[in-house]
């Protein structure tokens, strides 16, 4: 689901759906933003099936090569995006859309401070590749509950991999190619 507010806080103008638990906290945490005044967020990325992920992946690995599809794209079946619970968020007017610097924006910056409060993890902070296997994504958030998250947080622990002792960065079960 995503609901529709008269004057939204949070703006989609890709009409994607997420996940109602997700999608209700999208709308906390982009009021929260507003309030802070650190801009309106805009949601890029939401759930996406597994022809889209297959798309995206397929599509990265033709213009920019296997290895740069690999830490940028899960493979169709790996993607958080298909639970419907990953957002890959923007704010209107402040650029880097999808790109790193958007860690170094208003909006960047808050969201990674911020997001747990409204049950939000950064997904793949910066440094952590060996351990999520996917580098640097600050717009890449996937919603976890405010309980975890705010756990996480209090613990100083960054990644669900680590928060659950699951191995780093778990190899798929068949190489890529
Ligand atoms: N960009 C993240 C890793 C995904 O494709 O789900
Ligand atoms: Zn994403």
């Amino acid at each position: 689901m995503f609901p529709a507010f008269p004057r939204p806080k949070v703006q989609n103008p890709f009409g994607l759906q997420l996940r109602e638990e997700a999608a209700l906290a999208t709308v906390e945490l982009a009021a929260a933003m507003r309030s802070a005044g650190k801009g309106t967020l805009i949601l890029n990325s939401g759930f996406r099936t597994y022809n889209t992920q297959k798309a995206l992946y397929d599509r990265t690995k033709e213009t920019r090569g296997l290895a740069v599809a690999e830490k940028l794209s899960a493979r169709p079946g790996h993607s958080e995006h298909q639970l419907g619970l990953a957002a890959d968020f923007s704010a209107r007017g402040q650029g880097c859309v999808i790109l790193v610097c958007f860690g170094n924006t208003e909006a960047g910056r808050w969201l990674e401070e911020n997001a747990h409060e409204y049950g939000f993890i950064l997904r793949y902070p910066k440094g952590y590749r060996a351990i999520t296997g996917f580098q640097y994504e600050p717009w890449h958030f996937r919603y976890v509950g405010v309980e975890l998250a705010t756990e996480m947080n209090t613990k100083g622990i960054k990644t669900l991999e680590e928060f659950w002792e699951l191995e780093s960065a778990p190899d798929y079960a068949n190489p890529a190619g």
